[in-house]
């Protein structure tokens, strides 16, 4: 059997674990929201039409902010056009996905959904139509106590308190020429900066990110970001990545996206510290990867013109989850930095969650990944040093067959090591972890199968589900553990002495 060492280091810390790296992204797209989130006539809908089923599977991510309204949806989008009576509110053409948008749902029945959901909401402002001024009457209109115009509306429309919004980007993938009013970097530079300085002035308390490259693909990339941060650095608090992945039929590339993710987040890094330096500045700017998965781009049929289309709606195979927890590693080894990370999106939308009209809801392969991060992957990031055996790939050459993140809560005492193992064999494992003394081995869950290509359906919906390894009971300071072949792991231990 192959064999791996893997040693954890009480102090080799990367940080503190955000909680706000589990975060999600709903957007005005598909059925995201209507027949997603929202379907007033189904069965297990709320008094505000929000589908009860969905909310609960929601809940069970742990999800800590979820961005809205878009996406590419929001640079066309008038925020105005979704408050007030839901009669009175007008259908409008949606240019960025060729849907018509009935606007039953604006920012404060989302808002609402939020709280049931028990989550927050990352507002996005419109940078392509939309202007600076737009960007600071809804920060007002959300954020201001009473007693002025949008402030008084918001009221008025039945939310007294404010709705305390915090984090607000600062348009979207304004890189990208598919983009409403697309900007060239400098433009986009200028016009964000007088929107921060309106939108904080409003409000000083928020934090803003600033719209980065859109892909580590993207011919301007990192151009684009050396110059948008150059604008404005001292004015904004996150930079954004988007980055998504899919198979383009070598298994092992695929899997192997994870390398992709890193070197992205580096380079971003990198761009980032030369314009701290060259502006001498104090601050360390801080990443916002406000949208990851897998996405089958080339996949993409738009339909003309219908409400709530079928659209996007890629269903994961057990292949994909895999893909996808080496990306979720690769967030948490990056937590020094990465401080929000959005899986983009949550409902039917490149989803977790597949919800049928008029019936059930299930949930896809990569919701259980994404699962095990966001509820055990708290506290501090560790850095784990790996000996694993490594993998030929066509894209990056040698790459590690395990790729794996670490995390401590002190509070708890639980050590969690998540694992991907892209090998096609299984991989003995050799834990150390005598820096902490003694712990007592916890569970062991697996997500792995002997058809990659399997996916949940409504007739099947836990064809692809975790199971449990059994685990040897007792006290250890070091361990062997086998990774199953082509399995994603999560291993729980407790520190005990
Ligand atoms: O998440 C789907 C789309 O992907 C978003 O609208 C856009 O920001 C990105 O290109």
């Amino acid at each position: 059997m192959k064999k791996a060492t893997y040693h954890i280091e009480k102090d080799f810390k990367i940080s503190e674990v955000d909680r706000r790296l589990y975060s999600s992204f709903i957007e005005h797209l598909g059925r995201a929201v209507y027949t997603g989130i929202y379907e007033k006539d189904h069965e297990t809908a709320d008094e505000q039409g929000f589908r009860r089923d969905v909310i609960e599977l929601v809940k069970e991510l742990n999800i800590a902010l979820v961005r809205y309204p878009g996406g590419n949806f929001v640079s066309g989008y008038n925020w105005t056009d979704g408050i007030g009576p839901v009669e009175n509110r007008p259908r409008r053409l949606d240019l960025a996905w060729r849907s018509i948008e009935t606007n039953e749902i604006g920012i404060d029945e989302f808002v609402d959904w939020a709280k049931k959901a028990n989550t927050q909401v990352m507002l996005a402002v419109n940078l392509g139509t939309g202007t600076p001024q737009e960007a600071g009457y809804l920060v007002e209109y959300c954020n201001h106590p009473s007693g002025t115009y949008w402030s008084d509306m918001r009221i008025k429309n039945g939310h007294k308190e404010p709705h305390g919004i915090k984090v607000w980007c600062l348009g979207n993938e304004m890189d990208g020429p598919w983009q409403i009013c697309h900007l060239e970097a400098h433009e986009y530079g200028r016009k964000a900066l007088e929107a921060a300085k309106i939108m904080k002035w409003v409000d000083p308390t928020i934090e803003l990110v600033a719209c980065g490259s859109s892909s580590s693909n993207m011919p301007t990339f990192p151009e684009w970001d050396r110059i948008v941060l150059e604008h404005l650095y001292d004015h904004v608090d996150y930079i954004s990545l988007h980055r998504y992945y899919q198979n383009y039929g070598d298994d092992v590339d695929f899997l192997a996206s994870f390398v992709d993710m890193d070197m992205f987040i580096k380079t971003i890094c990198a761009t980032a510290d030369y314009v701290k330096a060259l502006k001498r500045s104090k601050k360390t700017m801080m990443l916002s990867f406000d949208e990851w998965n897998i996405w089958y781009q080339t996949n993409v049929k738009l339909k003309e013109w219908e409400i709530a289309p079928e659209i996007l709606e890629d269903r994961y195979s057990l292949l994909d989850a895999l893909a996808f927890s080496g990306l979720a590693c690769t967030l948490l080894n990056n937590a020094d930095r990465v401080k929000i990370a959005c899986l983009a999106q949550l409902v039917n939308v490149i989803a977790p969650i597949l919800t049928q009209k008029g019936g059930g809801v299930i949930r896809q392969t990569i919701y259980y990944p994404f699962r095990d991060v966001s509820t055990y992957g708290r506290g501090i990031a560790l850095k784990p040093v790996i000996k694993a055996p490594v993998i030929e790939t066509k894209s990056y050459g040698e790459v590690p067959t395990i790729c794996s993140a670490v995390t401590y809560d002190e509070e708890s005492g639980f050590i969690t090591v998540f694992a991907l193992n892209i090998d096609s064999e299984p991989v003995e494992v050799n834990f150390d972890v005598r820096s902490f003394g003694k712990v007592e081995l916890k569970e062991h869950i697996v997500l792995d199968g002997d058809d990659l290509n399997a996916i949940n359906t409504f007739e099947d919906p836990y064809r692809v589900c975790p199971r449990k390894e059994r685990v040897k009971e007792g006290m250890y300071d070091t361990f062997d553990i086998i990774l199953p072949k082509l399995s994603w792991n999560v291993i729980r231990m407790k520190n005990v002495m």
